[in-house]
């Protein structure tokens, strides 16, 4: 039976066991957060033996080579010593310089960070509340309309994190992020390309982004976008967005509720289902779909039968505990 060893210590894996898995069943305190090979909130280096390829998926170059490995996807089949990376090497200190509640349950929060950190509207940061203890959030804004990174937290009940966002932090502290991660964004050069971009809740927060981005770089094609939540209080920036379809007349906004109340101006019923049932043909189509990971799941099956190439598909799903219960 290999044997993962970090900080001088020797723990047996299980069968099918990870990394991550093994480490936290013998009491060891490491970050992590999607549990997916997601959010690399469990980046670990091996400092002897190989880490399997699986778990350098979507790493960066520089960081594979080096043996860096995503602690939740990784299975090795022989020992190998492990560490955390460095501190310095990965995170970022940002100040947290405003903040405001966009509905009841949404968090806008706006960071500077102390260092210059390069992304695209869309791609996601780890938030760390504590040493060990990071979630991935979307980033809504754009590089260029200022120095800021801006995230939307959903309050989730008895969320560790989204509730310390909510009720503790505040603007003038100071946290640390890491990133940006992940390939969620506008891709400029087809830009008569038609986008459908479905969200749930929280899920705007990088299609707010990415739906700018497009404009701001003179996208032309037609850019639908369709909001769901099951109440009224999981949507939000509904003016803006109605705005936004008076400026441009090749963007096009549906919010969807699925619950009660009905209340006009609003479309009723699952977002995705409502979506697909607008747009039957989505041949040639690009679409981004982030949010509620079982609404992801369901809309990438049905965009792909509706003609979408599984390469024009990008998902973002909001993986967090819950999905593992
Ligand atoms: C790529 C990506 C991008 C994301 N972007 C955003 C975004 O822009 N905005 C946003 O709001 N969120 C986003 N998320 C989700 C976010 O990262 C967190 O998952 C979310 O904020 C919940 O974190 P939390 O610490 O508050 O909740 P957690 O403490 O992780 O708990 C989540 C749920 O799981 C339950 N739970 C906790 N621990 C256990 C356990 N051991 N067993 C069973 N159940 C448990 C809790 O009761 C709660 O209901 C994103 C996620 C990913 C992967
Ligand atoms: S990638 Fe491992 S916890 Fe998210």
């Amino acid at each position: 039976m290999p044997d993962i060893r970090y900080n001088g210590r020797a723990y047996p894996l299980s069968d099918g066991q990870s990394v991550l898995e093994c480490l936290i069943e013998h009491g060891v305190s490491v970050p992590f957060g999607c549990r997916s090979g997601v959010c690399q909130a469990c980046l670990m280096r091996a400092e002897t033996g190989h880490p399997p390829e699986a778990s350098q998926k979507g790493l960066k170059p520089a960081l594979a080579d080096r043996n860096y490995f995503l602690a939740c996807v990784c299975n090795p089949r022989e020992s190998i010593s492990v560490s955390l990376p460095c501190r310095e090497g990965t995170r970022t200190p940002a100040s947290i310089v405003g903040m405001e509640l966009l509905s009841s349950e949404i968090m806008y929060v706006s960071l500077q960070p102390h260092e210059l950190i390069e992304y695209r509207a869309g791609q996601f940061i780890n938030l760390y509340q504590a040493e060990n203890l990071a979630r991935s959030y979307s980033v809504a804004s754009l590089p260029t309309e200022d120095p800021y990174i801006h995230i939307h937290v959903r309050r989730v009940p008895e969320g560790r994190v989204s509730n310390w966002v909510h009720d503790a932090l505040r603007p003038g502290d100071t946290v640390d992020i890491q990133g940006p991660n992940g390939d969620c964004y506008y891709q400029a050069g087809s830009p008569e390309q038609s986008l459908l971009l479905i969200g749930t809740g929280s899920g705007l927060a990088p299609l707010y982004g990415i739906i700018r981005d497009a404009l701001a770089q003179g996208h032309t094609g037609p850019i639908r976008l369709f909001h769901g939540s099951r109440t009224p209080n999981g949507l939000y920036l509904t003016d803006r967005l109605r705005e936004l379809t008076q400026t441009y007349s090749n963007f096009d906004y549906t919010p969807c509720l699925s619950g009660e109340p009905v209340l006009k101006g609003y479309a009723r019923g699952r977002v995705h289902e409502i979506a697909l049932s607008k747009l039957s043909d989505l041949k040639e189509w690009r679409v981004f779909l982030c949010g509620h990971p079982e609404m992801v799941k369901n809309a990438q099956k049905k965009a792909f039968l509706a003609g979408a190439s599984l390469k024009d598909i990008t998902c973002d799903a909001f993986t967090s505990h819950a999905t593992f219960r």
